[in-house]
């Protein structure tokens, strides 16, 4: 007798499943590159999970559902897992990014007291409710864009009052939606003012005040390792007094100027070194024969106007676990589309369709310790799918500039419809299209 699920979602007309490999851990190499395309894909959802994927001619044969949705036409992945997001900012900083083109640099513009420490005098004057609201506005931009897992930074605060007021603003914006998030402890982001003469005082402040009070709101730590802001050996105190207080570690390594920060993060045991325009060739040995996982940032070297991709290719043929992520921030990179991440990254660091649809699923799903949960569509998993208006999974970085997904669906439930005409059923008795 056929068994009973809540949903079926058909006739997709190309089902991308990454079930022919493992259910969990990152993917490398070769293993970057196989996708499990079902053509008229189908997947059975019960209880937000996914109960099974198939042709759609078999799911209807296995499966009596309570509803259905039709999907034919569309491309279909596993949600997105963005990996690397600095959500917690109040005000955008479209003046800066007008400087840069006109000839001025990141570092000098942050070196003169605008840059992150702009973002932070907005955000240490908002109220918690605004802060709130702004990253909950955030939030749904990630879903429109096939978002349905993202992790989260603070950093915008740079006290332990305003960092709190952060990571709180995290936890309950991402309350009101329904994407699962992580959250990010990044009060090494800069130096604040008050202590910009006597930076050994506000390591101390992070190692023994705001870490011990903070660690419970967050689920990671990260460190803007870089030279002219946390040096190695202060980036090292800091994560050392993290991994104390029962943090997982995230660094940004070797961003701007090269410091052996990815060597750092293999050393810690580090889930993420992030960045990595500047990663060495002992970085990419260290990095391929470890479990952090490389994530790569192509949207922040495009909107910096910089030309040091990281080696990509490189990376994944020397075995390193690659993902891909946004750096959405007010600074560096305001876009939350992974469609067009994916196609910086093919374009620039030439990295295949295959390679970056894993290393915007599975792979950062594993730098996230949530690879149980979401990244492929392997039975047990969360029902998270992204819909996208292409002819072909092969048109993933080809097609650029738009917004491609049409519809994100979280726990088995669309959430965002970017309604087309031809669709006008989607949200029929359901949520309202955000
Ligand atoms: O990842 N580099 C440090 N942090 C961000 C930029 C933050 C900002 O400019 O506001 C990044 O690029
Ligand atoms: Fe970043």
């Amino acid at each position: 007798m056929a068994a009973r699920v809540d949903r079926l979602f058909v006739h997709c007309r190309e089902l991308v499943t990454l079930t022919d490999g493992p259910a969990t851990g990152p993917r490398r190499g070769a293993a970057m590159r196989r996708l499990g395309v079902l053509e008229d894909g189908a997947v059975a959802v019960r209880d937000g999970r996914i109960v099974a994927t198939g042709t759609t001619h078999a799911l209807r044969r296995d499966y009596r559902a309570e509803a259905e949705l039709d999907l034919s036409g569309y491309v279909v992945l596993p949600g997105f897992v963005d990996c690397h997001t600095h959500p917690a900012f109040v005000k955008t900083r479209e003046h800066e990014f007008h400087q840069r083109c006109a000839g001025a640099d990141y570092m000098a513009i942050a070196a003169a007291g605008g840059g992150i420490l702009s973002s932070m005098r907005a955000v240490r004057e908002a109220t918690a409710e605004e802060l709130t609201d702004a990253v909950e506005r955030h939030l749904w931009g990630f879903a429109a864009h096939g978002t349905t897992t993202v992790e989260c930074k603070s950093g915008y605060g740079l006290s332990l009052a305003d960092e709190a007021k952060s990571l709180r603003a995290l936890q309950e914006a991402a309350a009101r939606t329904p994407l699962s998030t992580r959250r990010t402890f990044l009060g090494a982001h800069e130096f604040p003012p008050e202590y910009r003469d006597d930076r050994e005082a506000y390591v101390r402040l992070l190692c023994e005040q705001m870490l011990p009070q903070l660690a419970p709101l967050a689920d990671y730590c990260d460190v803007f390792a870089e030279p002219g802001v946390f040096d190695a050996a202060q980036s090292e105190r800091v994560l050392a007094a993290a991994r104390a207080h029962g943090l997982r570690l995230r660094v940004h390594a070797d961003e701007i100027r090269p410091m052996g920060g990815a060597e750092l993060a293999v050393a810690l045991g580090a889930a993420s070194a992030d960045h990595l325009g500047r990663i060495s060739d002992q970085g990419i040995e260290r990095l391929a024969a470890s479990d952090t996982v490389g994530v790569l940032l192509p949207g922040t070297i495009f909107f910096l106007g910089k030309a040091h991709y990281a080696p990509a290719r490189r990376m994944i043929e020397a075995g390193c676990a690659v993902a891909l992520a946004t750096d959405f921030n007010p600074g560096s990179c305001y876009t939350q589309s992974m469609t067009l991440i994916q196609t910086l990254a093919c374009v620039q660091m030439k990295m295949s369709a295959e390679e970056v649809v894993t290393a915007t699923t599975i792979n950062p799903a594993f730098s996230l310790q949530l690879d149980g949960e979401v990244g492929t569509l392997h039975p047990g998993k969360r029902a998270d799918l992204c819909v996208l208006d292409l002819p072909s999974w092969r048109a993933i970085g080809y097609a650029f500039g738009g917004n491609p997904v049409v519809m994100t669906v979280k726990d088995g439930e669309p959430i965002v419809a970017n309604v087309h005409e031809r669709d006008p059923d989607w949200f029929g008795g359901g949520p309202e299209p955000v």
